[in-house]
Parts: C-alpha cells; sequence; structure tokens
C-alpha cells in the first residue's frame, strides 16, 4: 500500500514544499489548510485536500487516521493577543490528534534556540510543541530545528523601495545562520519518506554558512542592481512602533523585539555548532538571485 503523509500548513513556505516533494516521491499526501482554492495547485498534482481549522481536532484525527506520518507546524498568528499562547492551542490539537489516530511518526517544523524555556520570543511556543510531542509515547519525532529563514527578509521588500535601505533590530554585525525554506522541505520530505530517524529527536537545518545581516543585504543588494545597499540597525522603539501600525498586536511585537535581542546576543544559538549533516545547500546569494529580486517586480 502507497505510504501517507499528511502534511499540515499545505499552502505555506515550508508545507507546500514537502508536499510537492513527497508527491514527486509516489507518496499519498493529505494536505492540510483552511482555504479549498489555496490548496487547488496541490491537488492539481495529486495530493487530498483537507479543508479545516488545525486547532479543530476532531477534524485533525479524521484527517491523520491510516496515515503513515504527519509533518507538524504550527502558523504563527500575527494578530494573537497572546502568541505562545496561540502556538500553544494549535499544538495541543496537533498532539492529541496524532495521539487519538496513533500516528507512529512525526517531523515537526521548530527552530534553533527551541531547547531554552525564556528569552526567545515566538521560538517559546516551538519549545512547548517539542514538549508536547516527546509526551506522546507511541510518536516517533523528529524536531527540525530550522535557521533564520531566508524569506523573512521578504518583509523588508516595502522598506527597501520606499526608504533605499534595509533595516531590523538585529545585529548587522553578528552572522547568524540563514536557510531557504526549500532546503528544510527538502530535509523534512526525507525524514517522512524514510521514517528511520531515532524517535523523539531533533536536527537543526542551517544553510550553507552563517552570516550577518550586512553581508545578506549586500548580496541582495547585488542582486536586485543596487550594491550600495546598507542594512541600518533600527531602534526598538522606531520598529515597534511601525510593526505595530502594520497590524502586528503587541505582544507579537515584544515577542518578535525578544527575539531579535536574543539573535543579536547569542542566546539563540546552535547548540554543538553546525555539522555538515545540518549544513544545507541554497546560499543567500542564489536565494536573493531567484527569489528575493524576482518580488522587487
Ligand atoms: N521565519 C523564521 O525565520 C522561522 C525560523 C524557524 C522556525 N519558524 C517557524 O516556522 C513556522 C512557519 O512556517 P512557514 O513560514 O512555512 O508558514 P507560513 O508560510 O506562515 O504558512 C502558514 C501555514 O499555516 C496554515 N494555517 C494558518 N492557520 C491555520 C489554521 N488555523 N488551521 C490550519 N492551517 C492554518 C496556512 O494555510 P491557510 O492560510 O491556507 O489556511 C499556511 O499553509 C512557524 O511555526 C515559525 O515559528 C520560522
Amino acid at each position: 500500500m502507497k505510504t501517507t503523509v499528511l502534511v499540515t500548513g499545505a499552502t505555506g513556505h515550508v508545507g507546500r514544499r514537502v508536499a510537492e516533494i513527497l508527491l514527486e516521491s509516489g507518496i499519498a499526501v493529505r494536505a492540510v489548510g483552511r482555504d479549498g482554492a489555496r490548496l487547488r495547485p496541490l491537488v492539481e498534482r495529486g495530493a487530498l485536500a483537507c479543508v479545516g481549522d488545525q486547532t479543530d481536532t476532531a477534524f485533525l484525527t479524521a484527517q491523520l487516521r491510516g496515515a503513515d506520518a504527519a509533518f507538524v507546524m504550527v502558523p504563527p498568528d500575527y494578530a494573537a493577543a497572546d502568541l505562545r499562547a496561540s502556538y500553544r492551542r494549535h499544538g495541543a490539537s496537533l498532539a492529541q490528534a496524532l495521539t487519538a489516530a496513533a500516528t507512529p511518526f512525526a517531523v515537526t517544523l521548530s527552530s534553533v534556540g527551541a531547547e531554552r524555556s525564556e528569552g526567545t520570543g515566538p521560538i517559546l511556543g516551538l519549545h512547548d510543541l517539542e514538549e508536547l510531542l516527546n509526551g506522546i509515547a507511541g510518536l516517533a519525532a523528529v524536531h527540525l530545528r530550522a535557521a533564520y529563514f531566508m524569506e523573512n527578509q521578504l518583509f523588508n521588500v516595502g522598506t527597501i523601495q520606499n526608504a533605499g535601505i534595509n533595516g531590523g533590530t538585529i545585529s548587522g554585525e553578528v552572522p547568524i545562520p540563514m536557510v531557504a525554506t526549500g532546503d528544510i522541505a527538502v530535509v523534512a520530505a526525507t525524514l517522512l519518506r524514510d521514517r528511520r530517524a531515532a524517535s523523539k529527536s531533533h536536527r537543526y537545518v542551517l544553510g550553507p554558512r552563517d552570516l550577518t545581516l550586512r553581508e545578506a543585504t549586500r548580496s541582495l543588494g547585488n542582486a536586485i542592481g543596487r550594491p550600495d545597499l546598507q542594512y541600518v540597525e533600527f531602534p526598538e522603539d522606531g520598529a515597534r512602533q511601525a510593526m505595530l501600525g502594520m497590524g502586528l498586536s503587541p505582544d507579537v511585537v515584544e515577542r518578535f523585539l525578544e527575539m531579535n535581542r536574543a539573535l543579536s546576543s547569542g542566546w539563540i544559538t546552535v547548540v554543538g555548532g553546525r555539522t555538515p549533516e545540518s549544513t544545507t545547500p541554497t546560499t543567500f546569494e542564489s536565494f536573493a538571485r531567484e527569489v528575493l529580486a524576482p518580488a522587487f517586480g
């Protein structure tokens, strides 16, 4: 019988690509999302659309029954009054459904810093998610501790176009690992296909090397024909007002500022350092050319 994998966040950055790779490998995919129209491109490639809200445990349990494995992610809700509680609501629903359906294997989208129980902002939600899944006796779970997504730079397209600078509250001087979400999807899909990884383990997914936001901005500038593009460290107060103005809730804004401080100070770090296994191929230079530059129209 064909292997079946349930993919949450199947219209998102990582989940969509996980679903595509699994379908290309001949695996049956149940693709979860709230909007059937957004899932249609995956259905056209052979996926089964599972339209619903993943905080609805009965819905999730029904979709999981008979599946061999699941790709588990929690969507960030930028309007949440309490971001950690929002992650916990999703995590609890996922954990209850995995338990009820007796799903044997899961790959979790987690983050560098998830071992910490304080001071990491949104990543605390992923710390909680790992703990919830680790509590399920019959489940073999691998938590992918992903680096800072290269896709995060897409949020800055407007600033670059309007103000002629790139910027944020993360230090421009501190090298951090950055990964393309497509690289995370390759690792996730491989684990889901093979289902041989050690239970209750984690695996870092870090991109090819650590780089500073100044270096990343130089590559981005070169890719869009603005080689003088600068990265400017924004004061927290200005960034806070800008994020509130974009509709992020006060709690979400404070969590992101906390995470950026932790990235700058080294509180969020790769325990044990980079290894060949945690190093993935897509460079920031190629990502800037192929993904970021087209976003500038
Ligand atoms: N950004 C980073 O640097 C970074 C680094 C490490 C880890 N992470 C973690 O990665 C995760 C985000 O991954 P991503 O960027 O791939 O996600 P994304 O692109 O933001 O996509 C979110 C997905 O969740 C689905 N979704 C949202 N609410 C839902 C609900 N109530 N029920 C069912 N589906 C729902 C969305 O589908 P519909 O809208 O179509 O329903 C979409 O498919 C977060 O947990 C984040 O903390 C991020």
